[in-house]
């Protein structure tokens, strides 16, 4: 059982996922992921600190049983977050202890009736409202958007905690450390860019919002509802946060490329070898037929350079590409520089599109470098190919000249 007394009176009860393929139904997880559930044990009451998926209720329960003792309820449920990877165990939990108050902001009630049509013995708090434990309270802190409209977070002062909900999370299960003090943390840095990117990406400016209310608070201790609980790494974290929430990309350029038959590819790979060429270390290619798009999304979120390609079809673009296109459109991703290609054999669309497409975004401040070759690449779509990498190049180095 994953249980760890993090800080006296604050314990970890929550539980590892190695069985769901993909998160949300779309979103692969190759390394689990875990949802987290906490104890805050006062000198008077208790207060169990978000549930589990559904599926792992049982757990959840033994867990909680193994820290208070057989058959005692918490005297409450805080529920920070209602996506059910989190509340989906709150009727099963209400049936194994009705004695306990269930506790959340107004949205938050509301949508405890919505989804499991529970409305009785529940407590209703504002943002700023405290419930006192007895030598610990629970402050609410109410951070809408952050990733659904009802979230929250609840600070205990006394120990300088702060339980995030969806925030400062990550995929991956915990493989027996729970502190990031006790495990290695750089498989999980990885999948917090995915999962920030996937998850919460759209939602850049509530992050920020949450951020600025915390930044007046003392933390040593970061809870998060997926991932190891932070510790040694608040700095870094909140720093891959916060740089992510301002949709601030890092020195380096993802391609992104359809290729039905190798043309458009070769192209991608001329690109490629001219960004090097010119110094630029950290480039991740993508072929849209074979990476799962919420690695592309990831990486699209995290480097500042993006270069799309594609060819025509059926006389519009690349299937698999105006999706990832979609993609970003919905997360409002701001500030790449951009560069564009692509391939037609006799109906030159793809590049149109895809430019479209981009401008419709408002992805980008400067402007759209594009080649556009007609079947197979030629010697001046070569040159124009590299000198779109140049052009990358030199507005990368002219915003980070470091
Ligand atoms: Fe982990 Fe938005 O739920």
């Amino acid at each position: 059982m994953n249980i760890k007394e993090i800080i006296e009176g604050i314990y970890f009860v929550g539980v590892n996922d190695r069985t769901t393929h993909r998160f949300e139904a779309l979103w692969p997880i190759p390394l689990g992921v875990s949802y987290n559930s906490y104890i805050v044990k006062g000198k008077t009451k208790t207060a169990l600190i978000d549930g589990v998926e559904i599926s792992e209720c049982d757990k959840l329960r033994d867990n909680i049983e193994s820290i208070l003792g057989a058959g005692i309820a918490p005297d409450y449920l805080v529920i920070n977050h209602m996506e059910p990877d989190h509340s989906g165990s709150i009727k099963v939990l209400r049936s194994f202890f009705p004695e306990m108050t269930i506790v959340g902001n107004a949205k938050t009630l509301e949508m405890v009736k919505g989804f499991y049509g529970i409305d009785d013995n529940t407590r209703k708090v504002a943002d700023g409202e405290t419930i006192d434990l007895g030598d610990v309270s629970l402050t609410f802190k109410i951070t809408p958007m952050v990733h659904w409209p009802e979230t929250m977070m609840t600070y205990v002062e006394e120990k300088a905690t702060i339980f995030s909900g969806d925030a400062f999370g990550c995929f991956g299960a915990l493989n027996g450390g729970i502190v990031d003090s006790e495990t290695d943390i750089e498989p999980f840095i990885p999948e917090m860019y995915r999962y920030y990117s996937n998850i919460v990406g759209k939602y850049g400016i509530f992050v920020q919002k949450a951020i600025a209310k915390l930044s007046s608070l003392k933390i040593d201790y970061i809870c998060p509802t997926h991932g190891p609980v932070w510790h040694d790494e608040i700095r870094r974290i909140g720093s891959i946060y916060d740089r992510l929430s301002r949709y601030e990309g890092e020195n380096g350029v993802t391609i992104v490329y359809g290729s039905m038959y190798g043309n458009t590819e070769e192209m991608a790979e001329v690109i490629a070898t001219r960004l090097a060429e010119r110094g630029i270390k950290t480039i991740k290619m993508h072929n849209v037929s074979k990476s799962d798009p919420s690695y592309i999304i990831s990486d699209i979120f995290r480097y500042k350079g993006l270069v799309i390609g594609a060819p025509t079809y059926s006389n519009t673009l690349f299937p698999p590409v105006e999706s990832i296109l979609n993609a970003i459109k919905t997360r409002e991703l701001k500030n790449r520089v951009i560069g564009t290609f692509g391939s037609y054999t006799w109906a030159p669309q793809a590049v149109k599109r895809i430019n479209q497409m981009l401008e419709d975004a408002k992805l980008y401040t400067s402007d759209v470098i594009s080649v556009e070759t007609k079947q197979a690449p030629t010697a001046a779509t070569i040159t124009d190919c590299r000198a779109l990498a140049d052009a990358i190049a030199n507005q990368l180095s002219a915003d980070d000249p470091s």
